[in-house]
């Protein structure tokens, strides 16, 4: 898709006009070529107010937005969703967007690059394993006409951001007989490097090497190799002293192990399992294209995790990598395992702050459903605080759960240090707790199991992939330091 920044409105194309009580106006002087017999009123911008015009050489969309105080940027991004399913369904290849009279809204910047992620985003389609009947979008190309400041610059970086969330979306999408822990990690090799990071992935013999026996449990029952890869974006110009580390869960399928999970039923989306490993990738990519002034490390353990005939066992006592026994009382509890020594293994960075990713817990989805991420963190409040901010700048938005004390009880093990599951009650965070006890900095966990995977649409995010946390970190690292 293109996205091109215009100076007037062409005939010919579909064009796609957001009206408020307050830029009337500068909409007629910024459009001069509005329809002749077309009179704009201020009940055209009422919220909700909408209609088509056309005209021999063109068609109008007019949306209305209410007030400008009504202006949000996201509601812009749901009417420029509505406009490319529009043009999508009438087959247009181009459309025009005018947002003009916006260069005083408080929120001015985040209306630039919703111009600038919306047609990526909205536009979306996982087709590479289609061969028939191919509904392919013909939208294409996109020109902007619009007033606010630096919007050429912002239009651009949020572009390659809505891009690198595409890239995480694609890569969870792909089945698990494509997306193994090899190719994977292949996969993070050639995006990283194509953005000029530095990767390097560590296979079996380095992760028995190293210990990992969080990761190396949960491969046993898998016919294929672990992976355990590194990713490092570090511009000259960083601001950070230390490296912002993020890590992400990446079982490329989860079975649930010999604790197998039912199916039809909770089994049919674990192709989803890798999506934190996929939105570190998208969002190494997205700063890294974007030159931000940030050091940050990636780290993706990977594996499948299934019941072979060496599965690990529901009473395994494991060694991980720190050194600390993990009684395995549940396999399908196994993000936490190879978690658990990604986190350790992050500690030789003496990083400033960790931010893992994992599509953890059911529980998580039983909180908080579709809506909201669930963060537990041990991060200063201000630093986890902006974390929550950029989630409602984004609407990629973040619900804090506590990390008490309390709730160890639950995971104390009769005969290992800790055991993998917590028992009835508070899922989400006694998994947070198991991984907690592999940290010794400010961390910041995020559990996507709801988010990062949709059984439908929800607003413009689409069905399945969510590329949810590649937007969010970027804008939480781009405010960094
Ligand atoms: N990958 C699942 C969690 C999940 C559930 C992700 C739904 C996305 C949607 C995870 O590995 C898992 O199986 N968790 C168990 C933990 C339990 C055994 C303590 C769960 O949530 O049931
Ligand atoms: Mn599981
Ligand atoms: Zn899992």
């Amino acid at each position: 898709m293109q996205i091109e920044i215009v100076e007037k409105i062409d005939t010919g194309k579909l064009s796609l006009v957001l009206l408020c009580k307050e830029n009337l106006e500068a909409v007629r002087a910024g459009v001069p070529n509005l329809p002749r017999d077309l009179e704009l009123t201020a009940e055209d911008c009422n919220k909700e107010a909408q209609f088509r015009y056309w005209t021999a050489d063109q068609r109008w969309l007019f949306y209305g937005m209410g007030h400008l105080e009504d202006v949000s940027p996201e509601a812009v991004r749901k009417l420029i969703h509505k406009a490319v399913g529009e043009a999508n369904q009438t087959k247009a290849s181009h459309l025009q967007i005018v947002l003009l009279g916006m260069t005083s809204h408080h929120d001015a910047r985040l209306l630039a690059m919703a111009l600038g992620e919306m047609p990526i985003l909205s536009n979306y389609q996982f087709l590479v394993h289609k061969t028939q009947e191919v509904k392919k979008n013909t939208l294409e190309n996109i020109y902007l006409l619009t007033d606010i400041a630096d919007a050429k610059r912002l239009v651009k970086q949020a572009g390659i951001v809505a891009q690198a969330a595409c890239l995480t979306r694609d890569l969870v999408n792909e089945p698990p007989n494509i997306i193994t822990a090899e190719t994977l990690a292949a996969q993070a090799q050639k995006h990283g490097k194509a953005a000029g990071i530095e990767v390097k992935v560590l296979h079996k013999k380095e992760i028995e090497e190293l210990k990992m026996g969080g990761l190396l449990a949960v491969n046993r029952g898998s016919a294929l190799p672990p992976t355990f890869t590194i990713m490092e974006y570090k511009p000259k110009n960083a601001r950070n002293q230390k490296p912002v580390v993020l890590v992400g869960k990446g079982i490329v399928f989860d079975t649930g192990g010999l604790s197998l999970k039912p199916t039809p039923g909770s089994m049919d989306s674990m192709k989803c399992d890798m999506a934190g490993a996929a939105t570190v990738i998208g969002t190494l990519v997205a700063i890294a294209q974007n030159e931000l002034p940030v050091h940050v490390i990636g780290l993706l353990p990977a594996t499948d995790n299934r019941p072979g005939y060496d599965a690990y066992t529901p009473n395994d006592v494991v060694t991980m990598m720190s050194g600390l026994k993990v009684e395995v009382l549940n396999t399908d509890a196994e993000g936490r395992m190879i978690l658990g020594d990604a986190l350790h293994y992050a500690k030789r960075y003496t990083p400033e702050l960790v931010i893992d990713l994992a599509t953890l817990t059911g529980a998580a989805v039983v909180a908080l459903g579709s809506h909201a991420t669930a963060l537990m963190s041990t991060a200063d409040r201000e630093v986890t605080q902006r974390l929550a901010e950029a989630g409602e700048r984004m609407y990629e938005k973040v619900a804090e759960l506590p990390l008490w004390a309390e709730y160890d009880e639950q995971i104390k093990s009769d005969i290992a240090d800790i055991k993998n599951i917590g028992g009835k009650g508070a899922g989400t965070i006694t998994a947070g707790k198991f991984l907690q006890r592999f940290t010794d900095y400010p961390w910041m966990h995020l559990d996507i199991a709801g988010t990062a995977y949709l059984e439908g649409a929800i607003g413009w995010r689409p069905k399945n992939a969510t590329g949810t946390g590649v937007r969010l970190l970027h804008e939480f690292l781009a405010h960094y330091a």
